[in-house]
């Protein structure tokens, strides 16, 4: 089938692969005309395991192809997928102007008499696919028949491909049984079970996951506390519990709490819907001061160890908001290095992929030393920090690093390693909810 996905970010980029590689005909419209060549030319602009290959396959095999005409993209796929940013505004709701430009942008291609479906894949705030319709009623022209359709994206950055060629479910909210059947056409491919739902169902699904998973991280975060406070070790806590198939494990690693591009604004934005439908989600509102506090409580831990942290110098291990990806939006460990420098320390940093990124958030600031090599993070610092869950960081060459640092201080912010052989080995080691 001949599809378009306006915005070719994480998202439209990753969807649109896996849509070419099961067969599709693919267009990915971005009005960021950098990108766009840069993709041309071969280039991926993102770190995603597997995408690159899958990206250069698909479109050497003719399926996959990029332009920044939303025209083209209008004219090549029946069925338009939205997946352009929802950013946060300062009063936690949601940024909505891209997909009202969007929208709109679509409805002034609308061909009279020619049927489109429009998806939203983006996540936005319930109600918006109504807001969308009306959009594309007013500029479109008399007679163009098109279907609204909220389809949202549950995928995770570091396994992207995998979460799309094997989805969990796919949510398709939708009034219209041609839009419908559509829609079971392009995911037939993926054996995945389906769930057909209203507009505002389906828009609603994903702020209600994503917020049942902070939720989780919260809750065990808090658990993390009172281990702390009375001795108990985290890590069996969330074994034993998540042993328990109606809990699960997932999600409850106890750490420095959710960062990233969605889960922050994704909470904020559905505490504010359910303020603005006189439904005021409270549970939400200490999900999220929960995760702010998490910071603030490691922080304390290296200041009871260090006292003042003017004038020292700590090394930190990962600056992507996780492993597994160079995303750094959001990322509690670029926060963590804003807080350090806030203090007046200078910062050894490195990550696997997100170093360039990382350098764009940060600046040039001359108390950073950004690291390509982990090692290096380790010279004459008085702690290393572990701020983002990079499995490799667990393999380092941990007992002859110990030498290179002014004392052997340790805190892991995720909990990654292994923290009987690190004091075995000489190290003072620290991490949240583990004695
Ligand atoms: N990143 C994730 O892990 C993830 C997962 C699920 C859902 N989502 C949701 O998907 C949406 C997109 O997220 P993302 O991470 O892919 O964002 P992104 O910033 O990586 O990509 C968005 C792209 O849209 C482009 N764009 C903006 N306006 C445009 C326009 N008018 N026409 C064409 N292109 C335009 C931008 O240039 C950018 O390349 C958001 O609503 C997000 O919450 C993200």
């Amino acid at each position: 089938m001949k599809l378009t996905l306006i915005g070719t970010g994480y998202v439209g980029l990753v969807t649109g692969a896996c849509f070419a590689e099961v067969g599709h005909n693919v267009l990915c419209v971005d009005n960021n005309k950098d990108k766009v060549a840069q993709l041309k030319a071969g280039k991926i602009p993102i770190f995603e395991p597997g995408l690159e290959d899958l990206v250069k396959n698909n479109v050497a095999a003719g399926r996959l192809a990029f332009t920044d005409s939303t025209a083209e993209g209008v004219a090549h796929g029946e069925v338009i997928f939205i997946a352009v940013p929802t950013p946060p505004q300062p009063d936690g709701s949601v940024d909505l102007t891209y997909i009202e430009a969007v929208a709109r942008e679509i409805a002034q291609q609308l061909q009279p008499g020619q049927y489109r479906v429009i998806v939203d894949k983006s996540t936005v705030p319930v109600k918006t696919g109504e807001k969308v319709t009306e959009t594309i009623n007013r500029y479109s022209a008399e007679g163009c028949i098109f279907d609204v359709v909220s389809n949202p994206e549950f995928l995770r950055e570091g396994c992207a491909i995998a979460d799309l060629m094997q989805p969990d479910r796919i949510v398709i909210g939708s009034r219209s049984q041609r839009a419908t059947d559509l829609m079971k056409a392009i995911y037939e491919p993926f054996h995945a079970p389906t769930y057909i739902t209203d507009i505002n169902s389906a828009e609603l699904i994903k702020h209600a996951a994503n917020s049942f998973l902070a939720l989780k991280i919260s809750y065990i975060n808090a658990v993390a506390a009172i281990c702390e406070a009375s001795g108990a070790n985290v890590d069996e806590v969330a074994d034993g519990m998540g042993a328990d198939k109606r809990i699960g494990r997932a999600f409850l690693n106890a750490g420095l709490g959710y960062g990233g591009s969605c889960f922050p604004k994704d909470i904020k934005a559905f505490i504010h819907i359910a303020d603005e439908l006189g439904t005021p989600f409270h549970l939400l509102k200490e999900v999220e001061k929960i995760n702010a506090g998490q910071l603030d409580r490691f922080l304390q831990k290296i200041k009871n160890k260090l006292w003042v942290l003017k004038n020292k110098t700590f090394g930190v291990l990962g600056l992507a908001f996780k492993g597994d990806t160079d995303d750094v939006r959001s990322s509690v460990a670029i926060e963590l290095c804003r807080r350090l420098l806030a203090e007046g320390a200078s910062l050894r940093v490195t990550d696997p992929q997100a170093l360039e990124k990382a350098q764009t958030e940060l600046g040039h600031d001359p108390r950073i030393t950004y690291c390509a090599n982990p090692e290096e993070v380790f010279d004459r610092v008085e702690a290393v920090i572990l701020a983002t869950e990079w499995k490799q960081f667990r393999n380092l060459p941990w007992k002859q690093l110990k030498d290179k640092m002014i004392a052997p201080l340790i805190f892991d912010g995720r909990n990654l390693l292994d923290h009987h052989s690190l004091r075995e080995m000489g190290y003072d080691y620290t991490g949240i909810g583990r004695p």
